[in-house]
């Protein structure tokens, strides 16, 4: 095994390396959580990710019994979210070692988890929301940068990180366009005590992503990545292909016009959210047909096992700390 790497996260959570498996709908399964916590990362996965509740609970007793490390839950903190509580319920049942809170308010998923050992991290977009996060007493940042999968943020990186740690004494984990040891030592070197890695992950062997999928991730640069609100009615970044193209990049007259009206925004947003979470294969809009990814897709090459990408990731950080200026 290779030299492990020291932070202030692998302190807290005894991992061998700074990497977090990032939470991904309908990609984060049973094997993919346990490969990165063997491979000496926290694996993780969305909680909605296993339906019926049934499903949840017995993915949780797998995914504990075979990790061998600490692993992690996101948990989307949202009204709309109806089993939000019995997720964490049995999230703490289990012994899960981080929660991720994603939207909404974290503050009964904080009080709750710190009755027990287990951590909260928050996914924060900027300094206002993370500011919140860490007054109901956040263990830690998740800082979704520009360039990540899923509902990015908005802002750099390069500002984001630094300007979270010069404003909260908390870890902060680095999210958007990670894939290598040149991604990671970066993170380092603006502040972050780990780093997420999402997309990097869906080109693996134990993704169960289709093959179109993995192939779109191989073969796309990293301008194949477009900002839309067409999917699931939130902003989100997405690979540019003939699918997506199908539903429209751009909102159509009546809809900008509509949307000048904050209900109908919203309106239109849950609508859209409902019909890609539930819309089967042949459905135009679906997560099943248009792929989600981050700006780091042009520099994914191949599909591989996760502890090769941790192989890879590690032995590079070490020789560009060498070869830095
Ligand atoms: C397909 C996909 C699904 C995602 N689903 C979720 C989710 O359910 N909850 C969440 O908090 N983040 C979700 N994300 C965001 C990731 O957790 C993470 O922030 C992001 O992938 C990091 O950027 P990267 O993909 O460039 O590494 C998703 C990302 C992708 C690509």
């Amino acid at each position: 095994m290779m030299q492990s790497i020291e932070t202030e996260f692998t302190k807290a959570f005894n991992v061998r390396y700074p990497i977090i498996g990032a939470p991904m709908f309908l990609v984060s399964n049973e094997e993919m959580v346990i490969a990165t916590s063997r491979a000496g990362g926290l694996g993780t996965f969305p909680a909605l990710n296993f339906r019926p509740i049934e499903r949840y609970a017995e993915a949780l007793r797998k995914i504990k019994a075979e990790a061998g490390g600490p692993v992690g839950v996101n948990i989307i903190v949202q009204k709309q979210n109806k089993f939000q509580e019995k997720h964490l319920d049995l999230a703490l049942e289990h012994g899960v070692d981080l929660i991720i809170t994603s939207l909404g308010n974290p503050r009964d998923v904080i009080r709750r988890a710190h009755q027990t050992n287990t951590k909260v991290y928050c996914d924060v977009v900027n300094l206002d929301y993370a500011k919140k996060c860490a007054d109901l007493g956040a263990d830690g940042l998740i800082a979704v940068a520009s360039g990540a999968g899923g509902h990015a943020g908005e802002l750099s990186a390069f500002a984001l990180i630094p300007y979270l740690k010069a404003h909260i004494n908390l870890p902060v984990v680095a999210a958007g366009s990670i894939v290598d040891g040149k991604g990671m030592a970066a993170a380092f070197a603006l502040g972050a005590s780990a780093v997420y890695m999402g997309t990097r992950l869906i080109a693996t062997t134990e993704s169960p992503a289709n093959q179109e999928y993995k192939e779109a991730i191989v073969h796309s640069g990293c301008e194949k990545i477009v900002n839309t609100d067409r999917v699931d009615g939130f902003p989100g970044n997405f690979i540019k292909t003939k699918s997506l193209e199908k539903i429209g990049l751009e909102m159509n007259f009546i809809e900008a016009v509509l949307s000048q009206s904050k209900r109908f925004r919203r309106g239109l947003a849950l609508t859209r959210a409902a019909r890609s979470l539930l819309a089967g294969d042949k459905s135009k809009v679906s997560y099943k047909n248009v792929f989600s990814a981050g700006h780091g897709v042009g520099l994914i090459h191949d599909v591989v096992p996760i502890a090769e990408v941790f192989r890879r990731t590690i032995s590079e950080y070490y020789e560009i700390r060498q070869r830095l200026p």
